[in-house]
């Protein structure tokens, strides 16, 4: 089958789509032909942006889920499969994030991002996983991670970078594990994109305690990809079914490179260093 007839007539469900990534990559998916369940906890901004897919000719449906919440989650896999049948394509891309240090860092922010990023991936595996497994034909699961996954130093954003190496982590496993159902697995990781993730405690459920400072303010990322770039990138990656796909702005590219480039000098170094660590001759 060609990769663009791929899409045509499949059921996607995006976590996160109230706006940003999420709505790009439901918008995206929608105009190649998907139907699409929105899912976020800002139930009304995930129904007014569902709606407005709805005007463009998507079948689109906006649901309020808390992905941290287990039974949230499978209210929304039971109404997705009530309303479209079958599910192809899962995208866990609901994230927050908080930036600051870890000594500043409460045991409820941490708990808020994991609960989000890791919970509330593994929350929608488990809800969707099963019967999608069971399915034949084409299917995919995507995972938003981060460029800060991958970065040597990660000062200021450690929590929120410790939370998308689990989501790289997860992600990686689950490509082996589920290449023998024939189900696709894609790590997406944007870097810069222009959306509102610096005032993710906007959402913040009061159960995590007190609001942190965050220091970098809470407007629009500047100089940034759009989200549309991201989730265009993220689709052809998809189709591809590609392992990793990186979305950032052209002009971080060679910065981000160079990082990479550095992580693996460290482990290089370290390698090197313990070859030469001269360990007693066994007498
Ligand atoms: N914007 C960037 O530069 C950037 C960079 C790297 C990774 N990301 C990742 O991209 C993904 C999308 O983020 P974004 O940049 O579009 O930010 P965003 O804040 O615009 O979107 C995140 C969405 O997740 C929703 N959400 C938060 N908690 C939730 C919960 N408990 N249950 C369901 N939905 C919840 C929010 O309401 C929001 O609509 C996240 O995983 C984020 O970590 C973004």
């Amino acid at each position: 089958m060609p990769e663009s007839d791929r899409l045509s007539g499949r059921t996607a469900v995006v976590t996160g789509a109230a706006g940003g990534i999420g709505a790009a990559l439901a918008a995206e998916l929608g105009v190649r032909g998907m139907s699409v369940v929105l899912a976020d906890i800002d139930e009304i901004g995930v129904r007014r942006t569902a709606a407005e897919l709805q005007d463009r000719g998507v079948r689109a449906l906006g649901y309020g889920v808390d992905v941290a919440d287990p039974g949230s989650v499978a209210e929304l896999a039971a109404a997705s499969y009530e309303e479209f049948g079958s599910v192809e394509l899962l995208c866990n891309n609901a994230g927050v994030l908080l930036f600051g240090p870890v000594a500043d860092a409460t045991i409820g922010d941490w708990r808020w991002l994991s609960s989000v990023n890791v919970e509330g991936m593994l929350n929608c595996l488990h809800a969707f996983l099963p019967r999608m497994s069971r399915a034949s034909g084409w299917r995919h699961v995507m995972n938003t991670a981060s460029t800060h996954a991958f970065l040597p130093d990660t000062a200021t954003s450690a929590l929120y970078s410790a939370t998308k190496h689990a989501v790289v982590g997860v992600t990686l496993g689950l490509r082996s594990e589920l290449a023998d159902d024939g189900i696709g697995v894609t790590l997406l990781c944007p870097g810069q994109a222009a959306t509102r993730i610096l005032d993710a405690q906007r959402n913040r459920p009061d159960g995590f305690g007190r609001r942190a400072r965050e220091p970098f303010g809470t407007g629009v990322i500047p100089l940034a990809i759009e989200p549309h770039d991201v989730a265009r990138a993220a689709v052809d990656g998809i189709l591809r079914n590609e392992p990793l796909v990186f979305a950032l702005p052209e002009f971080t590219r060679d910065t981000f490179r160079n990082q990479v480039e550095e992580m693996w000098r460290l482990a290089d170094d370290a390698l090197g260093a313990r070859a030469e660590t001269p360990y007693p001759a066994g007498d």
